[in-house]
């Protein structure tokens, strides 16, 4: 990497665009396609070959009230997701995501996604937690599925049809910091080549975060190693609050002692959860949709298992998912992955055995505040719905929020295509094509040359690895299923001063290839400021809500806690601001006591 010295935004080497997106995943490839197809200027940059985002992990279904296996509608969907969220979520967004639905997932099967179908041709569906017909009254099956490998093919269908728009593809390039301008306007990123460590401004007259959730901030997680929180950390840096970030969903069924993914489409196959007793136990949690609960109801059902004592194993540390019941055709039809994924990683054959699970990191409910065009919210001079000109967020990184304080299962890939495609349409409509770029700040991207500068300078200190490791264990110990005031408050201290021994790190290996040392210490940063909003967010929260399960305030309470947190940077700031209970153009869900 050449020597970089301060203040040298100006000899860097630039490039303008119409719009650029950060993330190759679902939500970044959305858009980009709709931007591509109008004609626009697109770059989307990526830390990992596009099919190579996390998305592609997404295993059981993507969801919409197609109807094809029984009677289902929209209001249904949208009902069941606003459950789902305890009433966090903001019940506008949440009627146009659960309209959008249909619309979006027949434009992919236009687009030639590799559905399973029905005998008749149709799109299979099958059930998924907290689907239900008629509010509540019976499961649905809303999750259509492409075997268990439904954001594989999904991101190979938006790659494919981005490459045929022209989309411009970055490949290996991580994004440092967004550029605003002296008004407050984002015009661009800087960003890294990881390969060369080049370091360039892209400059855009809109620039989009498709950069996915911080999952990688806990221990044991589902999530890919690329999932550091960069979108979130470049928003922290640049003043912008996030939003809801104590809400981070545990899937019930993670390999146990791996982490790796088994998805819900097994229980919505038949799949059941035993305890040592050979009990089916979700029965007693929850009567009516049993093993289909939402997820944070059968996590923490879980978890009450293993720590009274009915958990199975030598240590008793997990429960089993028995599917051998379903016979081995239906198994390798529709659940290929899942059994190779168990032979791999749990040493059992599905067919014959029980996969040991646990509850896992899944999921962040929360993000950086958008509205339901993407445009990014940050309050300003009073005016709380004031946005960010030229930046947009979308996808797991935003918070728009339709999930609320828990997220129903195959909502996340929903909400991808729903608010890449929305994000999309809007920055069409500016007819940003006739308009110039603004000016670019002198000093643009000197805050990120400083800090690559520093990490190229250090001679001593301790190793980025260290340091994020204990990061996770700090969020994974004091951040759990079940949180406590005591828990949290230690892990508040925990985490501020690891944020402190984040500013004292030490690249050992700075001449090895492919940067990989440089690009783990910045994503230390980012993993650092996702990790203080969700400990701090969730310290503050005194009641429990969704996936905020508080044992010192068992109980929601929405006449003090009915509204969403915003957490910014400096000196862990927090303010609040009302949750939007009215839908587009239905009557308000009121809120309930959740039983399923
Ligand atoms: O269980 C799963 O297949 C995960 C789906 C989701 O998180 O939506």
């Amino acid at each position: 990497m050449a020597e970089l010295q301060l203040n040298q935004t100006r000899n860097l080497p630039r490039r303008r665009f119409d719009a650029v997106i950060v993330g190759a995943g679902g939500s970044g490839m959305r858009c980009s396609l709709q931007l591509a197809e109008a004609g626009m200027n697109v770059a989307v940059l990526s830390k990992v070959f596009p099919t190579r985002s996390h998305t592609v992990a997404a295993q059981g279904g993507i969801g919409a009230s197609l109807g094809n296996m029984s009677e289902d509608n929209w209001y249904w969907h949208m009902f069941d997701t606003i459950k789902g969220s305890d009433y966090l979520g903001d019940q506008d967004a949440i009627e146009f995501m659960c309209r959008e639905a249909p619309k979006v997932v027949y434009e992919l099967e236009h687009f030639g996604m590799p559905f399973d179908r029905n005998p008749d041709g149709t799109i299979y569906q099958r059930p998924f937690g907290g689907h239900t017909a008629n509010l509540g009254e019976k499961p649905v099956q809303r999750a259509c599925a492409a075997a268990d490998r439904t954001g594989h093919a999904l991101l190979h269908t938006l790659y494919q049809r981005n490459v045929r728009a022209r989309t411009q593809f970055f490949v290996e390039w991580m994004a440092l910091d967004i550029i605003r301008d002296s008004e407050g306007a984002c015009v661009g990123v800087v960003a890294l080549e990881m390969e060369s460590g080049e370091v360039m401004v892209l400059e855009a007259k809109a620039t989009v975060f498709a950069t996915g959730g911080a999952g990688r901030i806990w221990a044991a997680s589902t999530n890919a190693f690329i999932n550091t929180g960069d979108g979130m950390g470049m928003a922290a840096r640049a003043g912008l609050p996030l939003e809801d970030m104590e809400f981070w969903q545990f899937h019930p069924t993670g390999v146990a002692g791996a982490g790796v993914l088994i998805t819900e489409g097994v229980r919505g196959e038949g799949g059941i959860l035993l305890n040592c007793n050979g009990e089916r136990f979700m029965e007693r949690y929850a009567p009516t949709l049993k093993d289909l609960a939402p997820r944070d109801f059968v996590s923490r059902s879980m978890d009450q298992e293993i720590k009274e004592g009915r958990g199975c194993g030598p240590n008793k540390d997990y429960v089993l998912l028995k599917l051998d019941h379903l016979g081995a055709e239906k198994i390798l039809k529709k659940l290929p992955s899942i059994r190779e994924i168990a032979i791999k990683f749990a040493n059992v054959d599905p067919i014959k055995e029980p996969i040991p699970v646990v509850p896992t990191i899944h999921y962040q409910m929360g993000g950086i505040p958008t509205n339901i065009h993407g445009q990014v919210v940050a309050p300003k001079g009073g005016n709380p719905n004031a946005v960010v000109d030229g930046l947009y967020a979308i996808g797991e990184c935003a918070c728009v929020s339709v999930h609320g304080a828990n997220r129903l299962g195959t909502n996340s890939l929903l909400d991808l295509v729903v608010f890449g495609r929305a994000a999309g349409n809007f920055i069409v409509e500016q007819n940003l094509q006739a308009a110039s770029h603004r000016h670019l700040p002198e000093n643009a991207a000197d805050p990120s040359l400083e800090r690559l500068a520093k990490l190229d300078a250090s001679t001593q200190g301790e190793k980025v690895q260290d340091v994020a490791n204990d990061i996770r264990n700090t969020m994974q110990n004091f951040c759990g299923v079940f949180r406590t005031s005591e828990l949290l408050s230690e892990g508040v201290s925990k985490i501020d001063e690891l944020a402190e021994r984040a500013n004292a790190i030490h690249i050992a290996d700075k001449s090895k290839v492919f940067n990989t040392a440089r690009v783990e210490a910045l994503e230390l940063a980012n993993l650092v400021e996702t990790a203080r909003a969700t400990i701090v967010s969730a310290e503050a929260r005194k009641e429990s809500r969704g996936a905020h399960a508080h044992r010192d305030f068992p109980d929601r309470d929405d006449a003090q806690w009915m509204r969403h947190s915003l957490w910014y940077s400096d000196n862990n700031r927090l303010d609040y601001k009302p949750v939007n209970l009215k839908p587009l153009t239905v009557e308000t869900f009121q809120p309930k006591k959740r039983t399923f």
